[in-house]
């Protein structure tokens, strides 16, 4: 390929030998399940106790949820959703001012998921931020289009004060006090990463995102009207169908450590298609880096996991490929 990135403003008429994977790893679109519901939890309900234990039953059972009437108001999300689709259209020379393949970078455009440890491509291309505090990293962002501080600042406000929320509810899932989660986690860093899938000539062949699970603590998915994301369940992958005004909400896999293994940090991954780009924004809630992450185990039953601190954690993540094991069974006790 002659570019760094995907979204170059001319469309692909080939997929390039580099996104092809091998036949046993291709996503079976043909297989993927589209009808089953995903649970969907009304977070304006006066009944707190309901919400409670339909969260609870959500991250035992599908690891995923999404949430309506969740009081992020549809002039945020849709200005959100519009100022990524702005910049993932700007001029290619604008955006290559913004590239980096480091990981390490707290704002970067980058493609596919790690570019240098990978040897298979996803047809992706993400703008990763660093959120939290915002006084810290606003500066970094991009200034075009020129609204976009502005816009995403107001948005990733938004999005912390609804993972908190969900983070309580999680809490008092487990039967645990109402902060309890807040107070484990530490000061909570806020990543987010703009997700553009162009229109992708053979998505039969590749993925946007390969199957993988999220090494944070929860994370806030916007989608868009265009469906690709798929989660698996039992063995079979399940399409989360876009609903309007709702967010998807996935348990990390520090939530999963946390819960002594009770909640799931499922699988999920983003497949593409020929007609249409794809775009989502994903806020990631991400423990304190110092943050010991210890599983709360419940009548007298052992812990799974070792303690561990999230930064030893993250940079075992970013140390490996995204379709190896599931990250957090380096991290188990020995039977
Ligand atoms: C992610 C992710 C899914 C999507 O960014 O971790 O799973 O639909 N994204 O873009
Ligand atoms: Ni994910």
């Amino acid at each position: 390929m002659d570019s760094k990135v995907l979204s170059t403003g001319i469309p692909h008429k080939d997929l390039p030998i580099n996104y092809i994977r091998p036949e046993s790893d291709r996503p079976r679109l043909s297989e993927v399940v589209v009808s089953a519901d995903i649970p969907i939890i009304d977070l304006s309900s006066a009944d707190r106790p309901h919400i409670i234990r339909q969260v609870g039953d959500a991250c035992r059972t599908h690891g995923f949820f999404q949430v309506v009437n969740h009081g992020v108001a549809a002039e945020s999300t849709e200005g959100m959703l519009e100022i990524a689709r702005e910049f993932f259209h700007l001029p290619l020379d604008v955006k290559l001012k913004f590239y980096s393949d480091d990981p390490s970078k707290t704002m970067r455009l980058s493609t596919s998921f790690n570019v240098k440890k990978e040897t298979v491509h996803n047809w992706r291309d993400y703008l990763r931020l660093h959120c939290y505090p915002l006084e810290k990293f606003v500066q970094d962002w991009p200034c075009v289009p020129s609204s976009f501080k502005e816009v995403v600042s107001k948005y990733c406000k938004e999005a912390r004060e609804l993972g908190f929320r969900i983070l309580e509810l999680i809490s008092e899932s487990l039967g645990l006090e109402k902060k309890y989660i807040e107070k484990a986690l530490g000061e909570q860093e806020q990543h987010m990463a703009v997700n553009y899938y162009p229109p992708c000539p053979q998505p039969e062949l590749t993925y946007g995102l390969p199957g993988h699970t999220d090494p944070n603590a929860i994370t806030i998915l916007l989608q868009g009207q265009v469906s690709g994301l798929q989660v698996l369940l039992g063995d079979k992958w399940v399409a989360v169908n876009p609903v309007t005004n709702a967010f998807v909400v996935n348990i990390g896999d520090q939530i999963q450590a946390l819960s002594n293994g009770r909640y799931k940090s499922v699988w999920h991954r983003a497949c593409v298609n020929s007609e249409k780009e794809r775009i989502s924004v994903a806020s990631f809630l991400c423990p304190e880096n110092c943050a010991t992450i210890s599983p709360v185990t419940q009548d007298g039953s052992t812990p799974i996991y070792r303690d561990f601190t999230y930064a030893e954690y993250y940079k075992k993540f970013w140390s490996r490929n995204l379709d190896q094991e599931h990250c957090l069974e380096l991290f188990k006790n020995q039977a």
